[in-house]
């Protein structure tokens, strides 16, 4: 335990529900805009301004906005962490954020059963969710999006790119990885591979990136057979979302469609620790019973899918890279 803190204040649900709550009324935004007095930041958020106010002295009370006089608010440092939309999608309880956050209350059934529970408050399991819903798949695209760790494709292969023309990026998102390959390597040619709402999504990507005619889709699951022959097949931020039966799974449908000389290529999802723990990530294992996996894990997970690490190196941004190749291909 963190020495000092009481299990009250551990277990205090208040705080993160307070900012929640104002990040999804973009308080915060409305203070910069000058409206600071309760009544009028009530009557900007629609909200109620004995409750709203409840809230922010509470939230004051822990150091998030000032009260420079009684009812008037303020940002501070902390407070301009929730300023404009874009940064407040992980809180917005009306949207992706009320995802994240309500899905909270299934970690009892998840630790019971050892498997994700999102089903069990949303009906329907996270991906599912995201394909039925395209502002909340929007929202999760923005996270995942550009600049969200998206690797310079140079540090991607050992070898080179010599030997690659074709690259197949599985659960590759709405494109930006492929499309920011493509744009560094205009010989090489890529399909990306996911479910097809998302893939629906990817058009605008590859188009901005005036890569489109080098970029075939398959709208797919990708525990279906993968498009076969291409040299480099990637997994950025994908297994980390499975459990080890489908993480296994996924790496086997790439080892079939790679085979016999295809490499494949994992992002994220594997630290280059041998010897420690898991990596609690406790937010993946209610959301989709994924987890981090160390490189000894992940070498026997490869083994058993038909995969020889070939290469683990961390890259400058502390990107840990493993590339595989086929067992047979050796
Ligand atoms: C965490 S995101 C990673 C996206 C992208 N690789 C990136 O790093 O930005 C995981 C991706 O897996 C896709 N996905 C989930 N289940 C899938 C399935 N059964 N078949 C194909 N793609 C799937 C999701 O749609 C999502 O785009």
């Amino acid at each position: 335990m963190a020495s000092g803190a009481s299990v009250w204040e551990l277990s205090d649900l208040c705080t993160p529900w307070c900012v929640h709550v104002v990040a999804t009324l973009g308080i915060a935004d409305h203070v910069e805009a000058g409206v600071t007095r309760i009544e009028d930041l009530a009557a900007r958020s629609k909200s109620d301004a004995e409750s709203l106010q409840r809230v922010l002295r509470h939230l004051v009370g822990r150091g998030l906005f000032d009260e420079p006089a009684a009812g008037v608010f303020a940002l501070n440092d902390a407070a301009r962490g929730l300023l404009h939309a874009g940064a407040r999608i992980g809180f917005d309880l009306d949207g992706f954020g009320g995802r994240m956050a309500y899905v909270w209350g299934s970690l009892l059934a998840a630790v019971r059963t050892g498997a994700p529970e999102y089903q069990t408050v949303f009906g329907v399991p996270f991906w599912e969710d995201l394909e039925a819903h395209p502002q909340i798949a929007a929202a999760f695209d923005a996270l995942m999006g550009p600049g969200h760790g998206t690797p310079d494709p140079e540090v991607l292969v050992t070898g080179g790119w010599d030997s690659v023309r074709t690259v197949v990026d599985v659960g590759g998102g709405t494109g930006s990885l492929l499309a920011a390959i493509l744009r560094a390597r205009p010989g090489v040619r890529g399909t990306l591979v996911d479910l097809p709402a998302t893939v629906a999504r990817s058009a605008e990507v590859f188009q901005a990136a005036g890569v489109a005619d080098r970029v075939t889709t398959a709208a797919q699951s990708f525990f279906d057979p993968l498009p076969p022959g291409g040299d480099l097949y990637l997994l950025k931020s994908v297994l980390g979302d499975w459990p080890d039966r489908e993480a296994t799974a996924i790496l086997r449908r790439c080892a079939d469609a790679a085979r016999p000389s295809g490499r494949v290529v994992v992002l994220s999802g594997v630290s280059p620790d041998e010897s420690g723990p898991a990596s609690p990530a406790l937010l993946m294992m209610v959301l989709v019973g994924g987890k981090d996996r160390t490189l000894a894990a992940f070498r026997e997970m490869a083994r058993a899918a038909g995969l020889d690490v070939l290469a683990a190196q961390s890259q400058g941004t502390g990107r840990f890279v493993v590339e595989c190749v086929t067992t047979t291909s050796r």
